[in-house]
Parts: C-alpha cells; sequence; structure tokens
C-alpha cells in the first residue's frame, strides 16, 4: 500500500573534525519515498551504528571505497520490516536487514542493499545485528580464517568491549583459547572478565600495556586488532614466534586525513617471524549462512551474546554514534526508533 505522511533523514554535509558530528550531518523532514521498479520501501526498526563508517566521511583517496559526496543520505546496515514491495523475492511485512539508511525509513534495491529476508524466529532479533550478522562473521572469520586460531593458544583482542571485539572474544574462548582483552576502564575491564569469561584484560587508558602483557607469559599467538595505533606498537614485541595479526579495524586513526605512519616496532614482524593480514566484511559476507549455523548453537545455549547499547529516537543518533570514537559504548551500539 502507498505510504503517506513524513520522513525523516540524516544528510551528510561535511567532514567532521574529530568526533563534531553535529557539524558533519542534518536531520531533515520530506515525504515518506515510493519506491520505484525494482525497489522495496522498509521502515527502519533498528539503525547500526559502526565505526568503519568513521572512514566514509574522512576524505581521503586510498580507502576501501571513495569518500561519501556532500549531500547524500548517510548509508547504514538497518533492521526493519518492508511496508511496500516492487522487488521479486519481498512482501509487506518481512523482516529484513541490509544496507539503508539512517532514516525512518530505506528506499533500496534489494541486491544492491546486501538485503536478506531473516528469521523471524530468533529469540532476539536485534541479533540479526549482532551475533547473527556483520559483527559475528567478521569476528568469526578474523579467528578462525585471518588469524587461523588453534584451541589452546592465547589470543589478545583489543577493543574487546565494543561488538566486533566482545564477539571475537567469545569466539576464541569458545575454541579453548586463553583470551585477553583491551579495553578502556577499569569497569569495562572487569565485566570482561567476569561476565564474559576472558582470562584476564587490561585498563589500556590507564596501564602501560607493553609492560602488562609481558605478565602474561608464553607470548600472544593471535592478535585480533581493531584499533592500530600505539596499541599495536605495545603488542608486537610480544607476539609468540609466528604469531598472526589479524586486522579488523584501526579505529585510532579513522579520524586522521591521509596516510598514517605504520607500526613504529615494524622490526618484530621479521624478529618474530609474524604474519600481518588485513579482513573486510564485504568479501566473506556471501559465507553468513555457513558461520550463522555455527554462531546460531552457541547463541542458543548462552555461549556468545552480544548485549546491546541502545539509544531510542533517530534525533539523538549523533550522540551514540560519538561513543564508538570515545568508548562510551559497550557491545552494539543501535538506534531504536519510535
Ligand atoms: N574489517 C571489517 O570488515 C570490519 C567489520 C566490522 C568492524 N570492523 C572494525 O572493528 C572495530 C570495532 O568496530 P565496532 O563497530 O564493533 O565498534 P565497537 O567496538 O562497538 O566500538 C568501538 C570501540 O573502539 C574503542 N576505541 C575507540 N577509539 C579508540 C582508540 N583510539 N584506542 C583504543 N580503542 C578505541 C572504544 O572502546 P574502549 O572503551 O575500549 O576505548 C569503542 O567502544 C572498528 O575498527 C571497525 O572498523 C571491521
Amino acid at each position: 500500500m502507498p505510504q503517506t505522511g513524513t520522513t525523516r533523514i540524516w544528510r551528510f554535509g561535511q567532514c567532521p573534525a574529530g568526533n563534531a558530528f553535529a557539524d558533519a550531518f542534518t536531520l531533515e523532514t520530506g515525504p515518506v519515498p515510493a519506491p520505484g521498479d525494482g525497489e522495496v520501501l522498509i521502515r527502519n526498526e533498528y539503525i547500526s551504528l559502526d565505526a568503519g563508517t568513521r572512514m566514509w566521511i574522512t576524505p581521503r583517496s586510498d580507502g576501501y571505497q571513495p569518500p561519501l559526496p556532500p549531500g547524500v543520505p548517510m548509508p547504514g546496515l538497518v533492521l526493519g520490516r518492508v511496508v511496500e514491495s516492487r522487488a521479486a523475492g519481498f512482501r509487506a511485512g518481512d523482516l529484513v536487514r541490509g544496507f539503508g539508511r539512517w532514516g525512518d525509513h530505506s528506499c533500496v534495491v534489494p541486491a544492491m542493499a546486501a538485503l536478506n529476508v531473516l528469521d523471524d524466529t530468533v529469540a532476539d532479533p536485534r541479533q540479526h545485528l549482532g551475533v547473527l550478522g556483520m559483527n559475528g562473521w567478521t569476528a568469526y572469520h578474523g579467528i578462525t580464517e585471518t588469524g587461523r586460531t588453534r584451541p589452546g593458544e592465547t589470543v589478545l583482542v583489543s577493543a574487546a568491549a565494543g561488538a566486533t571485539g566482545l564477539l571475537a572474544a567469545q569466539i576464541a574462548r569458545n575454541m579453548g583459547c586463553r583470551v585477553v582483552g583491551l579495553a578502556g576502564g577499569a569497569g569495562k575491564c572487569r565485566m570482561l572478565v567476569e561476565d564474559f569469561g576472558l582470562d584476564c584484560a587490561i585498563d589500556y587508558k590507564t596501564e602501560d600495556v607493553e609492560q602488562a602483557l609481558t605478565r602474561i607469559g608464553g607470548g600472544i599467538h593471535v592478535y585480533f586488532d581493531n584499533v592500530g595505533g600505539p596499541l599495536l606498537d605495545a603488542v608486537l614485541p610480544n607476539m609468540a614466534h609466528y604469531g598472526r595479526v589479524a586486522i579488523c579495524g584501526l579505529v585510532a586513526t579513522y579520524a586522521a586525513e591521509g596516510a598514517t605512519p605504520g607500526p613504529r616496532r615494524f622490526d618484530q614482524v621479521l624478529m618474530r617471524r609474524l604474519s600481518i593480514a588485513g579482513l573486510f566484511s564485504p568479501d566473506f559476507a556471501h559465507r553468513g549462512p555457513e558461520y550463522n549455523a555455527l554462531l546460531q548453537p552457541w547463541l542458543r545455549a548462552g555461549r556468545i551474546t552480544l548485549p546491546f547499547d541502545i539509544t531510542t529516537g533517530l534525533e539523538n543518533l549523533l550522540t551514540a554514534y560519538a561513543k564508538l570514537f570515545t568508548g562510551g559504548n559497550v557491545g552494539k551500539v543501535l538506534v531504536k526508533l519510535t
């Protein structure tokens, strides 16, 4: 049925300085779009906020995609319901996930949006943006394939209390590894050990990380890195021989324009015969069903979970977004639309 009424959208204007996101986006109101031939109109229920999107609004030409041009509605992963479909395979009422817009609605071409109809019987459908979605797949792929992790090894995870890190840490724990987390703040570190079963956690904001890691003993076999920057420098001299570094993200440098210097302790790649490899979720998103077949039993059994950091109201989205870069979140940052 054609939709009437108004809808809101966050439009990208200019690259923000640091975390001054209010200077970068404006919230606009307009009519609900009518889907064209081959399009689907979605009422967004949750918007997934992802740290990697900070790169899309930073003007650098050598990223994995060109920066967003000013004036476009901000894209992002959404979970919602189809309200009107003019595309084969999608019906009004379907629960869907895909790349939509930071807005009340998303009007998309399913193939371009990587839109999927989802299992509506999952106990908490928000996990389609968590354990059973891009963060879960990235964590699983990074630990098992990029990191080539084996049971009994020592795995270190940075941004360990965030969405991707918390999942990587639990996957490594479930594989029988010794798991160490890096996180900002004593409260987050305590939570990682007491609530998520990590063997220990280091507060990188108050501790000397390089020194603290020497106490672990045996070296780090796999470093699942979400951060880069000075933490990577502190970790490299503490890697075990033949260790693997899975570069999942570099959140410490996403706001930097142009090239950022590589690790100061790059010499350790030779000294310790390390392998360093990046991973990028669109490369393995087609394996989502395969990964979910492994993750879903863990989710059902309570062996993996992901807490949500929920902000209600599209108008409050920028406050939620900033949490990713200030460490204000535990788990997955979502905006719930009313
Ligand atoms: N390769 C891929 O395909 C892929 C897919 C998904 C995510 N990622 C990457 O995974 C990382 C986490 O993303 P996410 O969306 O799951 O966010 P998140 O981990 O939920 O939130 C980001 C966290 O990063 C930490 N952080 C921010 N700035 C930092 C800094 N300068 N130094 C150390 N820690 C810092 C903060 O925690 P603290 O309180 O601990 O500082 C913050 O909570 C990002 O680098 C992202 O790009 C990559």
